[in-house]
């Protein structure tokens, strides 16, 4: 088969790598690809959200089957558009990738299906808002109803810091606000505490197929400090995690066969960000695509066929996959990224050791913000640049070998990596 992958970053490496290993893959071309991708597999320069290019290139090549790494394009339509040309692929509609799109729909669904989560309110304009903050204690959750690259949420300690927040949030422009159409309309939600954890699936429409959990680390710096990141490092399993059961009868399958019955069925990866509180698991949000960093630390453990289950979940028939088959080792994945990231940073910069990182024990290197320089020099291109994946018996060794790699092999002064990924894993 002939397959076509959407997207650019770490987590488009990881997949690319896996899809290329499946007996099922002739060839495959990623667009746009990164530095990393386009040594492993063809890339074209079409960008993730330019559906009509993607569409138009996917007809004129023949692919027969698309896998959409990113939620933009998800949110776009792009799956809506290929479904109608005859092309398969792997993803929701855009009805269905409201799950992400949107957290008032999400919320309101919840409430709908009775899948746990926090108690919320939606609001429009910021007089009201204001006046719900009344009802609720300290610390106040705000965030944007649409999608924000992961920047979309506030956490407020004091009443005063919630009200200029909102004002920020809201504006007397429709798009004005900080956060421009995605914030026009406002959710203010009840904080929870607890552990938080990432749990991904396959859905087909009607049927869930459970892949695992992975932890992700939001913040920039060590300790849970700084600005909150796309992600700064993931690692699996997590130890000590056996609530597998209640996530999939308590929030995953009702949030499947729920979407079936209001006529958006659901196919693609469910990608659930989880409260563990004391009462059980909660909702924090949905997205519809495989986590970054997290995807790459489970392609890492995957010795089933990617492939293949997406084929199958494209189809209806993931009832029809056997057993999903992980490896037993841990796997650890430590971002480096430019320093200033998520705030301004500089590109163009030199990067070298990835050849010999990866020569290391264990160690596999996922390009995520890079690019080739005319001399086929490796430059920065983004925010978060590399993905230094580990694997080991332990996660105490995944993680020793994953720093080895960054401190013996990678040699990128511009860039800075959170020294406690997997910290929390080796208590
Ligand atoms: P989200 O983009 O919705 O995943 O939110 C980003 C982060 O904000 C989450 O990973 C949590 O750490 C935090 N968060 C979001 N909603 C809540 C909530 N209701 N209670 C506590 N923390 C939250
Ligand atoms: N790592 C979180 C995300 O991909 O949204």
């Amino acid at each position: 088969m002939k397959i076509l992958l959407i997207g650019s970053g770490g987590r488009e490496h990881a997949l690319a790598w896996k899809i290329n290993q499946s007996p099922l893959c002739d060839q495959l071309i990623c667009a746009p690809g990164n530095a990393g991708i386009c040594e492993i597999t063809d890339c074209v320069n079409i960008k993730a959200d330019d559906v009509g290019a993607l569409v138009k290139f996917a007809l004129r090549e023949a692919v027969n089957f698309v896998v959409v790494g990113p939620e933009v394009p998800l949110a776009l339509g792009l799956v809506d558009e290929l479904t109608q040309q005859g092309i398969a692929v792997f993803g929701p509609t855009e009805a269905a990738a409201m799950l992400e799109s949107s957290k008032a729909f999400t919320k309101d669904f919840c409430t709908r299906h009775d899948i746990p989560t926090a108690k919320y309110d939606v609001f429009t304009n910021a007089l009201e808002a204001k006046a719900y903050l009344g009802d609720m204690t300290a610390p106040f959750v705000i965030k944007a109803d649409g999608l924000a690259a992961g920047k979309g949420v506030v956490i407020a300690e004091t009443k005063a810091e919630a009200e200029t927040e909102l004002d920020e949030f809201f504006s007397d422009e429709p798009g004005g606000g900080k956060f421009g159409d995605a914030g026009d309309c406002v959710l203010i939600e009840e904080f929870m505490t607890g552990h938080e954890i990432s749990f991904f699936a396959l859905a087909d429409g009607k049927t869930v197929l459970p892949l695992i959990a992975a932890q992700d680390h939001k913040r920039a710096y060590d300790g849970d400090k700084g600005p909150n990141t796309g992600g700064m490092g993931a690692y699996s399993p997590v130890p000590g995690f056996d609530d597998e059961r209640r996530i999939l009868d308590e929030i995953l399958i009702p949030t499947v066969i729920g979407m079936a019955s209001e006529g958006y069925p659901f196919t693609g990866v469910l990608f659930a960000g989880l409260m563990m509180t004391k009462e059980g698991p909660k909702l924090i949000e949905y997205n519809v695509r495989f986590g970054d960093p997290e995807c790459q630390v489970l392609m890492r453990r995957l010795n089933s066929d990617l492939l293949e289950m997406m084929i199958f979940a494209a189809k209806g028939k993931l009832a029809d996959v056997g057993k999903v088959e992980w490896s037993p080792n841990a796997v650890v994945n430590v971002v480096v990224a430019a320093k200033g990231y998520p705030g301004s940073y500089a590109k163009g910069e030199t990067i070298k050791g990835v050849e010999a990182a990866n020569l290391m024990d264990g160690v596999q290197v996922f390009h995520a913000g890079t690019k080739r320089a005319e001399d086929g020099a490796l430059l920065s291109a983004g925010g978060r640049v590399l993905n230094i994946t580990a694997e080991g018996k332990t996660v105490a060794q995944a993680v020793k070998r994953a720093y080895a790699a960054i401190d013996e092999a990678i040699d990128w002064p511009g860039g800075f990596v959170r020294r406690d990924i997997a910290k929390q894993a080796l208590k």
